[in-house]
């Protein structure tokens, strides 16, 4: 019967939990054991005694004895290496392990002979979409990123027909129609705004229109950015070029905007100079939630807002952790969606050959897998 342990997540600000008591009892119901961490669930409002009623063993905090005997952590972002020092070698950890930069958890995953599945890597193909952790978390990103662009917005989202005349609808700016960038039309949309939408990949328009977005057409350069498994290839700096200068008539008129721009592995596309934030209207809002890939637009700072001429810039980081009990619930299910095939008979036996399993394998038994990671991401 394999042991899984859900910790309390050590990381800065935050709140999610890998397990629910809704995953928790299925994992049981599949022959596992499931040992968490007291007070792991409360920060996303999940109770001890909701975990105890579903069948868990309650345990304290990074006790060592909890941790040496676990087969497998389910965890949100990577423990200290602190608490990863206490697995016994062959555990697996599996979580959003930042496996571009986090080059110290390479190391302990090598030093105790651990394996490790992170999430960020797997494939996005209709098999993986039930365990597709990054759209999962990005989609509360959009939506969120939509909620802090209008309430710092010095003026209303909808149109609105009042005694005292009529309020023209805000004019909202998303770059990028992956997850989070969906997610922020349908959202931007629900709140009245008039809404753009500017993307490298012409197949995003059907979906745009589709939630009521206008699209922006890609700059027509012969030379076009590329696509492969539903992510975009990176832009050569003369694509990027000409779409900032189609893009700074837009942000010109622009309320609010909404940066979700990315190419995996790469640093964000610097889609908003400083110029065309001078061209910015005061009182207008950027909410650039690419900020910790590097920022889709100058001058934004993580975690934090800057006023710059009278644009606020806020530089979104760590959004699902703003969201924390339907994050984590869906986050748990998506854990679940991820290891449920592979456990059969009271054993987790993992199929290293499956494509979803081998796509973000980054250590099996302290020997690196995808060991180009630190290379390629290295822009990060
Ligand atoms: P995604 O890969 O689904 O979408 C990114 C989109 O950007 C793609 O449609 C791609 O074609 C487009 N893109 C690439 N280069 C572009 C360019 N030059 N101009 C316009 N569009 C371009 O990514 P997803 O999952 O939507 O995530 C978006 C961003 O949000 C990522 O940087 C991710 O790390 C970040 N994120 C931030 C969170 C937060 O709390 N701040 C939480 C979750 C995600």
């Amino acid at each position: 019967m394999p042991s899984f342990l859900i910790p309390v997540e050590t990381a800065p600000d935050e709140t999610r939990v890998a397990a629910t008591p809704e995953t928790v009892k299925k994992f049981l119901l599949l022959g596992c054991k499931i040992a968490i961490e007291k007070g792991a669930g409360i920060p996303a409002g999940f109770e001890d005694k909701q975990y105890e009623n579903v069948g868990a063993e309650l345990i304290p905090v990074a006790d060592p004895q909890a941790w040496g005997k676990a087969d497998c952590v389910l965890c949100v972002q990577a423990p200290s290496t602190f608490l990863l020092e206490m697995l016994g070698s062959g555990a697996l950890l599996v979580g959003l392990l930042a496996p571009y930069t986090n080059r110290s958890l390479l190391t302990s995953l090598h030093s105790k002979s651990l394996s490790a599945l992170a999430l960020e890597l797997l494939p996005r193909i209709s098999r993986a979409q039930s365990a597709d952790a990054l759209s999962s978390q990005a989609n509360i990103a959009g939506y969120k990123a939509v909620l802090l662009g209008a309430s710092a917005l010095d003026r209303y989202f909808p149109m609105l027909m009042t005694a005292a005349g009529t309020v023209q609808p805000a004019k909202v700016v998303v770059l990028g129609a992956g997850v989070a960038g969906l997610q922020a039309v349908a959202t931007a949309r629900r709140l009245g705004a008039v809404v753009f939408v500017s993307d490298i990949r012409p197949a995003v328009k059907e979906q745009v229109e589709s939630l009521g977005g206008r699209f922006i057409d890609p700059p027509d350069l012969s030379e076009k950015p590329a696509e492969s498994d539903g992510y975009a290839k990176q832009a050569s700096d003369a694509f990027l070029a000409a779409q900032q200068h189609q893009l700074s008539d837009h942000l010109s008129e622009a309320d609010v905007v909404i940066c979700t721009a990315q190419v995996p592995g790469k640093r964000a596309p610097r889609l908003i100079s400083e110029d065309m934030l001078d061209r910015m209207r005061p009182g207008s809002v950027v909410v650039d939630i690419a900020v910790d890939q590097g920022g889709n637009c100058a001058e934004t700072v993580s975690a934090e807002m800057v006023v710059r001429k009278g644009v606020k810039l806020i530089g979104a980081s760590g959004l699902p952790s703003t969201v924390p009990n339907h994050a984590s619930s869906l986050y748990a299910r998506n854990l679940l969606a991820l290891l449920q095939p592979f456990l059969k008979d009271g054993e987790l036996n993992l199929d290293f050959n499956d494509e979803l399993i081998a796509g973000c394998l980054i250590s099996k038994e302290g020997l690196a897998h995808n060991s180009d990671l630190l290379q390629t991401g290295g822009a990060n």
